[in-house]
């Protein structure tokens, strides 16, 4: 039996007083299902500091692909791991869209990650134009058998996989239930093609446009293990709605 996951990615928002406000909230309650925070990299020792000691684990958006060394502007594994980070997303679509992240380069940062400790949450989904096209499933398995060549199920099996449809992030428009469930169903068969086991228990999370009202159905389908939540998540009171609702 898989455990419910549920990822908040509050993207590049958030401010020292605005994230305190929020973990107030969210602290008040006690998180129904296992939960992540995953923040921009400077708020990760503010939040992994007031989260020490509960079931809330730290993410952090992107990481490098390379260790400690010569990389202006980068950030490694270790040092994630080094203040208090556990999780970390990677291969967002808006990375991949806007940092041109290719599949290989995805690829490389979650084999690193795996291979510093952290366990990495992997975004795969297709666009608007590929899904009327017909391609959804040919591009999904693409995106994930990259990482598969790359790192084996064993890096997945300790994160997960986050599909999440280009069309759905931040758009109000939210896959259906069964389309979603049609994806995740796809992925896991495709891991199980390499492993059954590990297969079975590789959470696949959803993520696009994911709030209080949808979120229930969502986490209902057999394939789906919990949620990777972006614009819902910054209000501590709707995250929390959504947390319970993958109970
Ligand atoms: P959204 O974003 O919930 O605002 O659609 C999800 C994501 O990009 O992870």
């Amino acid at each position: 039996m898989r455990r419910k996951l549920v990822a908040a990615n509050w993207k590049m928002n958030g401010s020292r007083a605005a994230n305190a406000a929020w973990l107030t909230e969210f602290r008040a309650q006690r998180s129904p299902c296992e939960t992540v925070v995953c923040a921009p990299f400077v708020y990760l020792p503010q939040l992994a500091e007031a989260l020490a000691g509960s079931e809330t684990a730290v993410g952090a958006q992107d990481v490098s692909e390379r260790e400690p060394g010569a990389f202006t502007g980068d950030v490694a594994a270790e040092m994630l791991l080094d203040v208090g980070c556990r999780w970390v997303i990677i291969g967002h679509s808006e990375r991949r869209a806007l940092h041109g992240e290719s599949d290989e380069l995805v690829a490389a940062k979650t084999a690193r990650a795996h291979a510093a400790g952290l366990r990495p949450i992997v975004c795969v989904g297709e666009t608007l134009a590929e899904r009327d096209g017909g391609h959804t499933l040919q591009v999904v398995a693409r995106q994930v058998a990259a990482v598969l060549a790359r790192c084996g199920v064993a890096a997945l099996e300790a994160g997960a996989i986050a599909y999440e449809p280009v069309w759905a992030i931040g758009t109000g428009r939210t896959a259906t239930p069964a389309q979603a469930q049609q994806v995740h169903a796809a992925i896991r068969a495709q891991i199980a093609r390499v492993d059954a086991a590990a297969a079975a228990r590789t959470r696949i999370l959803y993520g696009g446009s994911v709030k209080p009202a949808n979120a229930a159905e969502l986490f209902a389908q057999p394939d789906i293990d919990g949620g990777l939540i972006g614009g819902a998540s910054l209000i501590a009171r709707d995250f929390l709605t959504i947390c319970a609702a993958a109970r």
